[in-house]
């Protein structure tokens, strides 16, 4: 797959970050290939975003709509600022969240150098600034700006850990850059601030009450309008496992398996996780993909969960987990 054939085309290579693989990382998304990458939210896989043909290569691994952009990760407010324009309202939002779990959506600058097809041909641009040393290292060692989804298959469950990038997409990206579990554990927060009116996206790792601090009212679109295609990544099926999924649980069975949540799990399921024996939502979000996926087995009929508080990061918890509870497009997914 690489140039120097060092890298079998069979599965991705885990390599655990160190200057040298930080290194290696960098010379392989600079020729083009694919890396994943670890951030604070969940492992982004990495490419070039400036280079059309490596941006191809990320919709193709993913198997992802050419409709759906891509994230912009850049290592610093400058790096922004050469890809997109910044009103008052983002530079406020970039001075206090930045480096952090927020994309903003933004006017794309008339002069980025990034490819036309990371942003699904849009004149605006998805940008953010990973709170993650390796991450920030490997943009600056790339010196581009790298296009980064979540490193998994379209609408399966996001990778936390290394080896869940290897379990989604080994066959068809060469490597992985191990910085061990994502410290949030859920992506980040997406706020459109492409129009006059700033309107929520995604709910992340950053509370919506957090950004009305800083710049008013933000406008949530309903389940199914303007935003679903706006932002695919909205699409009612996503970060699904590939058992069906039973929300607010207060009861369960042996043929399933359960996502618990608190100190009081409910007894009888055939396997169990949970989120946060003490009941903290900061804990169950960096706890969420990686238990979703350890109780994804075909053994089990379908994943129960128990509710969560719909406050602070429970917003974004359990609006993942109604995509994943949500009926699936078609019969593979
Ligand atoms: O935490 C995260 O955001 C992770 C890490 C790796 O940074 N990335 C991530 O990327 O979650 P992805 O591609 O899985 O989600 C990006 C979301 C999608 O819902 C996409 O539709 C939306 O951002 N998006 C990207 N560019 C957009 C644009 N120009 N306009 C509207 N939505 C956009
Ligand atoms: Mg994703």
């Amino acid at each position: 797959m690489s140039k120097s054939g060092r890298i079998t085309p069979d599965l991705a290579v885990i390599e655990q970050v160190s200057q040298t693989t930080i290194r290696k990382s960098a010379a392989l998304l600079r020729a083009g290939q694919l890396v994943a990458f670890p951030t604070e939210t969940v492992y982004g896989l990495g490419a070039d975003a400036t280079n059309d043909t490596a941006v191809e290569a990320v919709y193709a691994a993913k198997r992802r709509p050419k409709s759906n952009p891509l994230i912009i990760h850049v290592a610093d407010v400058e790096g922004a600022h050469r890809i997109a324009e910044l009103d008052e309202r983002a530079k406020k939002l970039a001075r206090e969240f930045w480096p952090g779990p927020l994309t903003m959506i933004l006017p794309r600058h008339p002069r980025s150098a990034v490819s036309t097809s990371a942003c699904a041909g849009l004149s605006t641009i998805a940008v953010r600034i990973p709170a993650n040393e390796t991450a920030l290292a490997l943009i600056r060692e790339t010196g581009r700006p790298i296009a980064g989804p979540s490193a998994n298959a379209s609408g399966k469950t996001s990778p936390t850990i290394a080896e869940h990038v290897v379990q989604s997409l080994g066959e068809v990206i060469p490597m992985v850059l191990d910085d061990g579990p994502c410290r949030i554990g859920i992506e980040s927060t997406v706020i459109n601030l492409s129009g006059a009116k700033a309107v929520l996206m995604r709910p992340g790792g950053i509370t919506v009450s957090d950004l009305e601090a800083l710049i008013g009212p933000i406008a949530m679109p309903s389940a199914t309008t303007e935003a679903d295609h706006a932002s695919p990544g909205r699409a009612q099926s996503h970060y699904a496992p590939k058992l069906p999924v039973r929300l607010e649980a207060v009861d369960v069975n042996s043929d399933e398996a359960l996502l618990a949540f608190g100190p009081d799990p409910l007894n009888g399921a055939g396997k169990m996780r949970n989120l946060s024996p003490a009941g903290n939502l900061d804990e169950a979000a960096a706890n969420l993909y990686r238990m979703l996926i350890e109780l994804d087995d075909s053994e089990f009929r379908q994943i129960a969960v128990m509710p969560l508080p719909e406050t602070g990061v429970g917003q974004a918890i359990n609006d993942r987990l109604r995509r994943a509870a949500a009926p699936r497009p078609n019969p593979r997914n």
